[in-house]
């Protein structure tokens, strides 16, 4: 009985170290493939925040995967050739960026004269009309040089 308990101990230890591992891991290759567009800790730059449980692209492990491998054509979205376990560490790191992201409240509000600021102070221009939550104007030295904050 006491070896079980013992056995049980070492198993759940050398279960938490590997995934300490596979987040240090996720975080290396973050920082040298990917910071430079999502910004240090994923906060966003001349790419999105990557700090949400929501991704626009699907917010499955697989969903997520299938972006970082076959990048989002037509933006600055590459794709990446990664093998399978560091995808899956990556993703591992980007799921402990979500655990920090503020949490969410349900967003109150009226969707037409939301529309009607958008459209009125030139944000498609800068952002994208039919996927408004990504905006390009985020570039400017990790400050945003959108009018309205
Ligand atoms: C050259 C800039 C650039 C680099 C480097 C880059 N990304 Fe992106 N990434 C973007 C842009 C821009 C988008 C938004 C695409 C769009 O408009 O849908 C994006 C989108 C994404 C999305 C989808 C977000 C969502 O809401 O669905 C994920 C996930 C992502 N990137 C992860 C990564 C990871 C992981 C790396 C590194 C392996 C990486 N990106 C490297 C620019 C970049």
């Amino acid at each position: 009985m006491r070896i079980a308990v013992v056995l049980l101990l070492l198993c759940g230890s050398a279960a938490w170290g590997q995934t300490e591992h596979d987040v240090a891991d996720g975080k290396a290759t973050f920082r040298s493939n990917c910071a430079f567009c999502h910004g240090l800790t994923g906060g966003g730059g001349r790419g999105p925040a990557l700090i949400s449980r929501q991704f626009l692209h699907g917010s499955t492990d697989d969903d997520i995967e299938n972006v970082i491998r076959n990048g989002v054509p037509g933006t600055n979205m590459p794709a990446f050739d990664f093998e399978k376990e560091e995808l899956d560490h990556l993703v591992t790191y980007l799921r402990t960026l979500a655990g920090a992201a503020p949490k969410t409240t349900a967003v109150t509000g009226d969707p037409v004269k939301g529309r009607q600021v958008y459209e009125r102070s030139g944000c498609a221009g800068c952002g994208q009309t039919a996927r408004p939550g990504i905006a390009k104007g985020r570039a400017v030295a990790g400050k945003s040089a959108c009018p309205i904050q």
